[in-house]
């Protein structure tokens, strides 16, 4: 078993307390971190905040060193880092791989976007008497010490995506990571401390979220919180943190809406990457399917087809169909297909594999809105197709949710595209593509109950800092 060791204020940390982390792939132990109590919480905090100052008061190229020499150690370490998320998180190398190389683009184009940011300047002649005797020094400062806390399902990407760019605008970092990636998080924290940073800049707290909740997100240190995951844990930080500043990314049912005239070949090759990839645990995923009546049975065929071809087994085999990250899911995933209306009809799928956590690519047509299928977020290998009578119903049964993440449209004629990316309640429509996060440096927002406040590169930095006016009067 692997046991993740690394560095608390500034030493060498030793304890007989751990989590222990399963391998998706088997149920058995695959690593063991340790389990942080209070007082060391409070401690790091303190640290963290100590060293703060001293860090906003670098320029942006001092800081900069640093993080460019982070992303070339992520670079060359990429194959290493790509298996170890095989081996935490059972995504597929291929994608492991990209997820590191994406992440090590993002620092990289972070550290662009900061000096673009940096300052910028107003005049004041619109305003009064049209005089142009004031001009505002608008410069970002940033909050002090931001609280990260990531998800399993990224462990590289949805991390460097919150510490780059909260580093580079002088914020220091406690960061949490999901327990089931945190030892793919700790080689990351180990590749930052060969950049020589000081001690104190990003400082790694692990242990399970819900034992270590409240000293972690109500410490009195915490200037920011700066949340991915599910819509049940991001409310329930929200409700903790009261008064400090928070942006969050939660959970999603994103549609793929396919209107008359779509090209369904293209569109199934979409579905089938957006809905399986991962086996579906993106919270871009797509999650539900909603067809007209005149093009359900093609489309159906052509789905049912295109899911035969997905490969089924082990993420090092680069397979499509992977373990799910743990058996309470493979569960849920059960748990969705037993509450189904009386006609919805499963065409594929519903096996599983005990052995490896893995749960057969399902598809089901004729479901309901009102089903648990159709509302909640599956973050499984199931897929749903819903039929619709006319735009105005597909709107409201589309709607009908309380996630707001993305949605992809499939249509020839751009005027029915606009028509209803203008009623859909989403941050984000695709069009004639799959639903996905990025490119990194767009912005990606969540409606409703998928999110509070915009990220993507540039606005992650604007979110992590605020505004500091000088205004010189002439
Ligand atoms: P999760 O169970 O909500 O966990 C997310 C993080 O919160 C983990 O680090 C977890 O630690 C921690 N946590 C759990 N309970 C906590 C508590 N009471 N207080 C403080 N922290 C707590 O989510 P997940 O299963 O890792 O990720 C899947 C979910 O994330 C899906 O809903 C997905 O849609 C969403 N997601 C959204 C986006 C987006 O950009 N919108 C991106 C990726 C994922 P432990 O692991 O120790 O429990
Ligand atoms: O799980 C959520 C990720 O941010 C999804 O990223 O759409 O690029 O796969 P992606």
């Amino acid at each position: 078993m692997l046991i993740g060791k690394y560095k608390i204020l500034g030493k060498e940390y030793k304890t007989k307390d751990y989590v222990e982390i399963l391998n998706p792939s088997t149920n058995t132990s695959y690593a063991k971190v340790p389990a942080l109590k209070k007082e060391l919480v409070d401690k790091i905090y303190q640290f963290a905040s100590n060293k703060q100052i001293e860090w906003e008061n670098k320029t942006i190229s001092e800081r900069a060193v640093y993080l460019k020499k982070w992303a070339d150690l992520i670079e060359k370490n990429k194959e290493k880092l790509a298996k170890l998320i095989v081996n935490e998180v059972a995504k597929n190398y291929q994608d492991s791989l990209i997820e590191v190389e994406r992440s090590v683009t993002y620092i990289r184009y972070t550290i662009e976007e900061m000096y673009r940011i940096n300052l910028e300047a107003r005049t004041s002649e619109q305003f009064y008497d049209g005089k142009k005797d004031k001009i505002a020094l608008i410069q970002r400062k940033p909050y002090g010490v931001i609280l990260i806390i990531s998800p399993f399902n990224f462990p590289i990407n949805l991390v460097i995506s919150k510490i780059a760019p909260a580093l580079i605008s002088g914020n220091v970092c406690v960061f949490k990571p999901a327990t089931q990636g945190s030892f793919v998080a700790i080689e990351l924290i180990k590749l930052w401390e060969q950049t020589k940073a000081e001690d104190g800049i990003i400082n790694l707290i692990t242990g399970r979220g819900r034992e270590i909740s409240d000293y972690l997100v109500t410490h009195p240190l915490i200037n920011f919180i700066n949340f991915t995951g599910s819509t049940n844990v991001g409310k329930e930080i929200a409700s903790k943190a009261k008064m400090i500043p928070i942006i969050m990314e939660l959970g999603g049912k994103d549609a793929a809406i396919i209107i008359d005239g779509a090209n369904l070949e293209k569109a199934s090759d979409e579905i089938i990457k957006g809905a399986f990839s991962y086996s579906g645990q993106r919270c871009t995923a797509i999650k539900r399917v909603f067809v007209d009546k005149k093009n359900k049975e093609i489309l159906e065929k052509l789905l049912l087809s295109k899911i035969k071809k997905l490969k089924i087994g082990l993420p090092q085999d680069n397979a499509d169909i992977i373990p799910l990250i743990d058996q309470k899911s493979l569960k849920y995933q059960e748990e969705l297909l037993s509450d189904l209306n009386q006609k919805a009809k499963i065409l594929i799928g519903n096996k599983k594999d005990i052995k490896n956590n893995i749960f057969y690519p399902t598809l089901v047509t004729n479901v309901l809105s009102t089903d648990r299928l159709a509302k909640e977020e599956q973050f499984g290998p199931i897929l749903p197709i819903i039929t619709y009578d006319n735009f105005d119903h597909l709107i409201k049964i589309h709607n009908d949710t309380s996630f707001g993440l993305q949605a992809s449209i499939f249509a020839r004629d751009l005027n029915n595209l606009f028509k209803i990316a203008e009623k859909l309640e989403v941050g984000t429509i695709n069009f004639n593509k799959k639903s996905q996060r990025g490119p990194d440096n767009f912005p990606f927002i969540g409606y409703k109950d998928s999110g509070l406040g915009t990220q993507g590169i540039k606005n992650s930095i604007l979110a992590m800092t605020k505004e500091k006016v000088i205004i010189i009067n002439i």
